[in-house]
């Protein structure tokens, strides 16, 4: 049996969400947002779980959700860094003996059981793949002056989501070559995968209702969203 890791980031600052409190803890539908990703982990066939979260809200975490809504699977809750990639660096750290992560971003709390499932079959078939959806608005790119540049074929174009899930090994590896050529632009970790080691990624089809809560309005749509997913969870359907 392979062992399979997940890696939820939860140290983030939020500020485009311009709340005192970060995103991640943000009440929706009367628990704190980090819950519904670690949820959906604790039920799915992942062996364990890291938590990434800042300095000073490791205590928190552990007591008033971990404990609180008895997470057995989380093995440890490790401190974050300034920017996203240094995260998931401290979270890969802890994860050592893990055969295959799936790196998420607790600021999706809509993760299904369907996504998590479709990430473990295709990374144990690919080795590396993201989930993601086709866009619905045409795409441009738009120049230093505000002109339009040119139309991006839309049949080609995906909306990139997590959870990201990668060979250990490899995406260590992608790491530590980031790391010693000190590259900064860097926004994910399929980037990083293709970027260094050259490896092809493979997109499968996520959910439009796993959006990524970035600002206040997000909330609203996440609070419909998860009405409507926990009703199809009673019914046992995914
Ligand atoms: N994240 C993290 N460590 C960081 C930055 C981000 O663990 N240094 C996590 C966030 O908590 C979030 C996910 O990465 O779950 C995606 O990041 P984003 O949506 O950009 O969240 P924030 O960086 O917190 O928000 P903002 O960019 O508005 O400040
Ligand atoms: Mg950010």
């Amino acid at each position: 049996m392979k062992h399979i890791t997940a890696i939820v980031l939860a140290a983030g600052k939020g500020s485009r969400m311009h709340s005192d409190v970060p995103k991640q803890f943000l009440d929706l539908c009367g628990k704190p947002l980090l819950f519904y990703s670690l949820e959906a982990f604790e039920r799915s066939r992942v062996e364990d779980i890291i938590l990434v979260t800042g300095e000073n809200e490791i205590e928190y975490c552990k007591k008033d959700i971990i404990q609180k809504y008895h997470f057995h699977k989380v093995k440890a809750v490790v401190p974050g860094g300034t920017e996203r990639y240094w995260s998931v660096k401290n979270g890969l750290q802890a994860a050592g003996g893990a055969d295959y992560v799936l790196i998420h971003d607790a600021a999706r709390p809509c993760l299904t059981q369907k996504i998590i499932e479709d990430s473990i079959l295709t990374v144990l078939e690919t080795a590396a793949c993201t989930v993601g959806v086709p866009v619905k608005d045409t795409i441009k790119l738009v120049d230093n002056d505000g002109f339009g540049t040119e139309t991006l074929p839309r049949n080609y174009l995906w909306q990139i989501q997590t959870p990201q899930s990668f060979c250990y090994k490899d995406i260590v590896e992608a790491y530590e070559i980031m790391e010693r050529v000190q590259d900064k632009d860097i926004t994910d970790d399929t980037m990083i995968m293709e970027r260094y080691l050259k490896k092809k990624i493979k997109v499968i089809l996520g959910d439009y209702y796993n959006i990524k809560i970035t600002t206040k309005e997000d909330l609203l749509v996440a609070e419909n969203f998860l009405k409507k997913i926990k009703k199809v969870v009673d019914m046992n359907v995914i």
